[in-house]
Parts: structure tokens; C-alpha cells; sequence
């Protein structure tokens, strides 16, 4: 494979098995340079045990992978390679900065660039005049982001976070967005694992829901967010034959008083139902689209009884 063409991440079939326990079945994913790219599922469904995978930190059961066109298992492909885990141990007699002089050196970066890249990346993730205080001392939120700009050090062409702004105030949460998609601009692939669907929504090029062990949908963001329109009508006289006639657009129709929800899948029902109600002497008092979130999204891919 050539090595500027290649995908950031590709991967076929790839399968842990931890005893009898099969956390990931079979996972087959590409993810280009310059996308950022969702991996969204309940607790249990594989993501951390996938991402650990994609990092050599664990041998796949079965599968192959590649980042880069390189194998997994080459270990100079990791130096590109960025990653804040899960769980991440800090060093906590640290100083935020000695600690990341330390993972610099793990890295292998020469002196000068350190001095000049540890300010800056302290000051991308805000907390460019905690330097020289003890991780010890630090707050759940202001750990997550020094372990963010660990990930940064070496300038990844790929960047891989697991939940890394479940314990970040929305200020946190912004900063995040706003170095995620800088990471894009620079031409970077960015793999998120993340429950907070809401971020994954603004940020996430592509999503890939994986519920045990099983990449179920993968879809661009927007066309998830297209794919279907729920309506809601405000209507009067609320007449039973005239609104159980709107399943003709719809099988999911529900009445709650005078306001009657709908899904459609194309918005060119909408003057459709309109003319119908009107034609059937009911008076339309609202018609509001509104907007399918992904947290919905993730209930109708996943369902209820996806996690454990
Ligand atoms: N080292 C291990 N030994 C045995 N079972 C494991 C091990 N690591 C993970 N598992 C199991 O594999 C499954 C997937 O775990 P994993 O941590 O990948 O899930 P996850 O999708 O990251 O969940 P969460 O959203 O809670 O972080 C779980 O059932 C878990 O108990
Ligand atoms: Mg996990």
C-alpha cells in the first residue's frame, strides 16, 4: 500500500476474545486522513478493547489492521500515533509541565523543540499558568486535559481519544471541540470514542455505532441527521379517523392532546399532510419539523438493551 495514499486506519475482521468473552466480534473500519471519525456504543460494546487493538497495546484474536498501511504491529508507526486513554495513570509527584517533559522524551523529541512545544500545548488546553503545580493537585478536568496535550506532544498525524471530555466543565468541552477540529484542519484523523452523543455531533465527520462487539451502521453525520424528519402539529379539532388517516405517511404516529407527532422520511410529505388535515376540516394551528438528535439516533440503532 502506498504509504501517502493509505487510510489512517483500515481494518479487517479484526476480534478479541478474553476467555470466553468476545469483546470485539469483528471489526471492519476505514478511516481517512483529515476525518474525524465517532465510535459510539454502550458500555461493554468493545470500543476501548478496539482502540487497544489499534494501538498494539493488545494482540488481536483473529484480523489484521493497519495504520498508515503499516501493520499494527510495526512499532514505528506509532510514533504518528497520538492517544488519551481511558483511564489514564498519571505521575501525580509530577508537575503538569515535568510531566509532559517526560512524555516528550518517551517520544524521543529533542530539547529545544520540548521548551518551545510544552507552553503551547499547555496553553491550548488552558492551563498555561498551572506548570509547576503537582498533578496531585489537580481537578478530574484539569488531569483529562494534561492528558490531552500528552497526546498532542508529538505532533500526531493521527489522534486517538477515548472519552476525553467525560470530566470537562462546557468551557473544557469547547476547548476540545476547537482542537479537534484544528487537528482536522492540519490534515490529522481523529478516532472518538465518546458517550457524550451530543459532542459527537458537533464534531464527528462520520459515526460508527458498535453494540457488542459489532459495528452495526456506520454513516456520514449528516446523512443520520437527515434520514428521518419528526414533525409535530398543533391541530384543532383533534378528529380520531382524520389523524389515524396520517399513517398513510407515517407508522409512527402519536396524539398527546391537541399536538400529534410524526416521522416522515421525505419533507415533501409535510404540505402533503397539511392540505390532507385541512381538506378533512381540521385546522392547523403549528407544523413544526424538528430536528432527530443522535442520542435519538443511538436509541433506534442500538436500542435499549445494547450495553453489558
Ligand atoms: N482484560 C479483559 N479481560 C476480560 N474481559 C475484558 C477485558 N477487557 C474488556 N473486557 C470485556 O470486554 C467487553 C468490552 O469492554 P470494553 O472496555 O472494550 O467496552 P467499552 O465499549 O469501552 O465500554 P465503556 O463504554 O464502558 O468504556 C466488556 O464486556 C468487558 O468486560
Ligand atoms: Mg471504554
Amino acid at each position: 500500500m502506498a504509504e501517502n495514499q493509505s487510510p489512517a486506519i483500515e481494518t479487517h475482521g479484526l476480534r478479541k476474545v478474553f476467555g470466553d468473552k468476545v469483546a470485539v466480534e469483528d471489526l471492519s473500519l476505514k478511516v481517512e486522513r483529515g476525518e474525524v471519525f465517532g465510535f459510539i456504543g454502550p458500555n461493554g460494546a468493545g470500543k476501548t478493547t478496539s482502540v487497544k487493538m489499534l494501538l498494539g497495546l493488545i494482540a488481536p484474536t483473529a484480523g489484521t489492521g493497519f495504520l498508515f498501511g503499516e501493520p499494527l504491529r510495526n512499532f514505528h508507526v506509532r510514533s504518528r500515533v497520538g492517544f488519551l486513554p481511558e483511564h489514564f495513570r498519571f505521575h501525580d509527584w509530577l508537575s503538569a509541565g515535568e510531566f509532559l517533559s517526560l512524555h516528550a522524551d518517551l517520544y524521543g523529541i529533542d530539547e529545544k523543540t520540548k521548551k518551545q512545544r510544552i507552553p503551547e500545548l499547555l496553553e491550548l488546553v488552558g492551563l498555561a499558568e498551572f506548570s509547576n503545580r503537582k498533578l496531585r493537585e489537580f481537578s478530574k478536568g484539569m488531569l483529562q486535559r494534561v492528558g490531552l496535550a500528552q497526546a498532542l506532544l508529538n505532533q500526531p498525524d493521527l489522534v486517538i481519544l477515548d472519552e476525553p471530555t467525560s470530566g470537562l466543565d462546557p468551557v473544557g468541552r469547547l476547548h476540545v471541540r476547537d482542537i479537534i477540529r484544528g487537528l482536522r484542519d492540519r490534515g490529522a484523523a481523529v478516532f472518538l470514542n465518546s458517550h457524550l452523543l451530543s459532542e459527537v455531533e458537533i464534531t464527528c465527520d462520520r459515526v460508527a455505532f458498535v453494540k457488542h462487539g459489532v459495528v452495526v451502521q456506520t454513516s456520514p453525520l449528516h446523512t443520520l441527521m437527515e434520514e428521518e424528519i419528526l414533525v409535530e402539529i398543533r391541530l384543532r379539532p383533534v378528529l380520531p379517523e382524520v389523524v389515524s388517516g396520517l399513517s398513510q405517511w407515517s407508522q409512527k404516529v402519536e396524539a398527546d392532546g391537541e399536538v400529534v407527532s410524526l416521522s416522515l422520511t421525505s419533507e415533501e410529505d409535510i404540505p402533503a399532510i397539511n392540505r390532507y388535515l385541512l381538506d378533512h376540516g381540521v385546522n392547523v394551528y403549528a407544523l413544526q419539523p424538528k430536528r432527530i438528535s443522535l442520542e435519538d439516533q443511538f436509541i433506534r440503532i442500538i436500542g435499549m438493551d445494547g450495553g453489558l
